[in-house]
């Protein structure tokens, strides 16, 4: 194959997108755009590879040589400026001296289009050897494609013979589907020429990178289109929705990858997962879950669905119940959690633990086997194995100025609407009784409770409500 130089057009301010930062430093969830692009180019080894920058270039720049250093610092990747952006055919020119040297395929791609592949771009070289072709461009067919620049083909042989940028389309012209992804790969004794050549007679006035083509065609050389398999390897980003759009097909991308992995998931389309996470293999996810930031996702964790899970690592064969918000907690292997539990910033769950519905922690390190099945807070508490606390049970932590400790210990039984007053401490093998709120230590295998104690007046309703019914008469 020729040897191959790259061209990443990155000058163009974005209006549509907001013009504080320059459009190929916006971000995905995984990059910048132009991270993307180049994260998917120089893994072909092209000779040289010539970013044009001009719009904040020193922004565009200092990202591209800090996230590429090496190529940088060896001079395999280099800037070119485009001082005034005049189109992207006069920002391709730009880069011309530095290809002074060069013969061989240069391969031009637009820094706003994040979702190629290296696959595709290597399908693009190859045809484009194999038909001796002088430009070869990559495609798309959309259903609706937009502002995109229109592949026009001869009707009777089917042959490329133009793109046309939509708004100086004819209406029959805007019907065409196939679009212009914006990469190409041309002829060096062809592209400096045709560059030259390009005038800005158009509905935006600009100098077009798409009317090589034209040129190609009019001096009878070989132009090819080849149509992407995966239609949204077209996307460019020129709008915040169609930012939007881009995530959401990486998410798709991301959540697809698990699941040829082995990552088992009921509805997929409703499952969100931040490329920092990492999901092991037999993971069963249910509906609606986002999974995000430093999330680990142990072998055999079932997650039911409705889950909203941060910086958390969770054991093997852990289950989250329906209904999670979960940030910054460590749960351990087998675990329940849930349904409906709150697990907060610094909360350590051990193997076995379970958390029932309507149970909140925070700064909570429950040991091995302890069971917390409704409606509890703990707060800044340490609990030992075995412990059961009942329903209701609450760490009173804030004394509306300091946060304290309550420390209970192994095979503890806290009773049911139980207050635990910190700073307390409950020893091991203890009762609480239901109800009762606790303030001073409960000392090693006691029972401890603070309920008055019960009343009984027999016959009381019953005269209640004869005297009711004596009133209502009366009336
Ligand atoms: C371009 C193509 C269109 C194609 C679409 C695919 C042209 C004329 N049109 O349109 O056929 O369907 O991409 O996404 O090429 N840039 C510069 N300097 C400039 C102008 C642009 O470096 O003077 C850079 C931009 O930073 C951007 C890229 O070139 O990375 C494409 O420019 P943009 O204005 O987004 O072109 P589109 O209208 O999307
Ligand atoms: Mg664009």
């Amino acid at each position: 194959m020729d040897t191959l130089g790259v061209i990443v057009l990155a000058a163009g301010m974005g209006r549509r997108i907001g013009a504080e930062t320059p459009k190929v430093l916006q971000r995905t969830s995984e990059n910048s755009l132009i991270g993307h692009v180049l994260g998917e180019v120089l893994p072909l080894a092209p000779k040289l590879s010539v970013v044009v920058t001009g719009f904040k270039r020193e922004l565009v720049e200092s990202e591209v040589s800090t996230s590429f250093k090496t190529e940088c610092a060896k001079g395999s990747v280099r800037f070119a400026v485009q001082e005034q952006q005049k189109g992207t055919g006069h920002a391709a020119l730009c880069a011309k001296e530095s290809f002074k040297d060069f013969v061989g395929t240069v391969l031009i791609l637009c820094g706003d289009a994040p979702l190629i592949k290296r696959s595709s771009l290597e399908r693009l070289l190859s045809l484009h050897a194999e038909q001796k072709a002088t430009v070869s461009i990559l495609s798309a067919e959309l259903n609706d494609p937009a502002s995109y620049g229109r592949v026009l083909r001869e009707p009777a042989s089917a042959r490329v013979i133009a793109i046309r940028e939509a708004r100086d389309c004819s209406p029959s012209e805007l019907l065409v589907r196939e679009v212009n992804q914006g990469t190409y790969a041309v002829d060096s004794a062809f592209l400096w020429a045709a560059l030259e050549r390009v005038t800005n007679t158009n509905a935006q006035g600009e100098f077009y990178l798409t009317d090589i083509v034209e040129a190609a065609v009019s001096e009878g050389q070989t132009v090819v289109a080849m149509p992407l398999h995966d239609v949204q390897e077209a996307l460019g980003v020129n709008d915040a929705y169609d930012l939007s759009l881009i995530n959401a097909e990486l998410n798709s991308r991301r959540v697809h990858a698990l699941q040829r992995k082995g990552v088992f998931m009921l509805q997929p389309s409703s499952v969100f997962i931040d490329p920092t996470v990492s999901v092991n293999l037999s993971v069963k996810i249910g509906p609606n879950v986002q999974l995000k930031g430093n999330t680990q996702l142990s072998a055999g964790v079932v997650i039911d669905g409705q889950a909203l899970i941060t910086d958390c690592s969770v054991g093997e064969n852990a289950h989250l119940k329906l209904g999670l918000v979960a940030s910054g907690a460590q749960i351990g292997p087998g675990a329940q959690i849930g349904p409906f539990a709150h697990l907060r910033e610094g909360t350590e769950l051990a193997a076995e633990v379970k958390i029932g519905n309507f149970v909140e922690t925070k700064k909570a390190r429950l040991a091995r086997g302890v069971k917390a099945s409704h409606l509890s807070y703990l707060g800044d508490c340490e609990v030992g194995e075995d412990t059961n606390i009942g329903a209701g049970t609450i760490t009173c932590n804030y004394d509306g100025f300091k946060k304290s400790v309550t420390v209970l210990g192994r095979e503890v039984f806290i009773g049911s609407n139980s207050s635990l007053v910190a700073p307390v401490t409950v020893e091991d093998g203890a009762t609480v009784g239901a109800g009762s709120v606790i303030t001073q230590k409960v000392t090693k295998d006691s029972l401890a409770l603070t309920r008055a104690p019960q009343e009984q007046k027999d016959g009381w309703s019953k005269r209640k409500r004869e005297l009711h019914a004596k009133q209502k008469a009366r009336k």
